[in-house]
């Protein structure tokens, strides 16, 4: 199977690609620069330099289409977070929601069957997680990729799933608002001191969960609309400061600002049933190896 990665350069992309390579896939890993730095950190050397790297911008239909031919699935990654959309809602709905139409347009040019894209969290307001209400731009190109999902399923037949992560940490994680856990893991390794920039209490999922969650998503039969959420373990900066603590006693961390437009966990659904079993790893394990891998200086 050859797989498409779009925005594969970057954190997620790094992490899935190093289990779709493990699985024996051959990856095609589109993206505006061929920068093979992370995905050589997180999946090893072999891994990227045996990708086949397109450079491309998501927003040009033609740039996404040119990339699909030949793949047998699409993992759609690329994608601008919360801060950029908020800075400039133009470029981000056109990164965020044409980008991600592009693909589906790409996929049914090429009758591709596995389309596995990604929404976000940020889909929820703080006052629920599991009745959408998105306050910021980025929640609602999100919500309506959803939209657009559903309805390239009722008029074309093209299934696909999605994925709304909450806060994803582990070691690659560096730009977005939520990055702070992952940024406190680094400077904590470092030996310097790091304030998280906002408060509260939200879910938290291991990079390497979410790669688990969206390799089981390439592998499964395509038969509809999926969305799944991935919470992982919800959990107030206080007790991410505190497992930093465990990890490096030394450590200075804290954390200030607001709290998040986000509710404190997103609601559980049939993401196991439909998948299988994803592993789930605990705040304590995510944490340690996090600080670990910084540690090791491969970063
Ligand atoms: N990291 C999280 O906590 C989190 C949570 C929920 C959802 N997401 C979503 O997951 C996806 C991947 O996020 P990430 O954390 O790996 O971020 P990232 O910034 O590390 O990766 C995004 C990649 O998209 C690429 N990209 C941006 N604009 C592009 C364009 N115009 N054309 C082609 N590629 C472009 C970037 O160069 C980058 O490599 C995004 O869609 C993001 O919204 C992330």
């Amino acid at each position: 199977m050859r797989v498409l990665i779009t925005g594969g350069k970057g954190f997620l992309g790094a992490w899935i690609a190093r289990r779709l390579a493990a699985r024996g896939f051959s990856l095609r890993i589109f993206d505006v620069k061929d920068d093979r730095r992370l995905v050589a950190a997180i999946a090893g050397e072999k891994t990227a330099a045996a990708a086949d790297w397109r450079v491309g911008d998501i927003v040009s239909t033609d740039d996404v289409r040119a990339a699909a031919d030949g793949c047998d699935a699409i993992v759609h990654l690329a994608g601008v977070l919360t801060p950029d959309c908020a800075a400039d809602p133009l470029r981000g709905a056109q990164i965020n929601l044409i980008g991600t139409l592009n693909v589906f347009e790409a996929a049914r040019a090429h009758r591709i069957a596995r389309i596995v894209y990604t929404s976000s969290a940020g889909v929820f307001g703080p006052g629920s997680g599991s009745a959408p209400l998105p306050q910021s731009h980025y929640g609602t190109f999100k919500l309506a990729c959803e939209g657009s999902a559903r309805s390239y399923f009722n008029d074309h037949g093209l299934a696909s799933i999605g994925f709304r992560p909450y806060i994803v940490y582990g070691p690659g994680r560096e730009t977005g608002l939520t990055a702070g856990p992952t940024l406190a893991c680094r400077a904590a390794a470092h030996g310097e001191a790091y304030t998280i920039g906002y408060t509260g209490t939200a879910g938290l999922i291991h990079v390497d969960d979410v790669a688990a969650a969206y390799e089981a998503a390439v592998m499964h039969e395509p038969d509809g609309v999926h969305v799944f959420n991935l919470n992982g373990v919800s959990a107030s900066n206080e007790e991410v400061i505190a497992e930093i603590h465990r990890a490096a006693p030394e450590a200075r961390i804290a954390c200030k600002g607001p709290a998040l437009l986000m509710p404190a966990a997103v609601a559980a659904d049939d993401l196991d049933r439909v998948l299988g079993g994803l592993p789930r790893t605990s705040l304590r394990e995510g944490i340690a190896q996090t600080v670990a891998w910084y540690r090791e200086g491969r970063w």
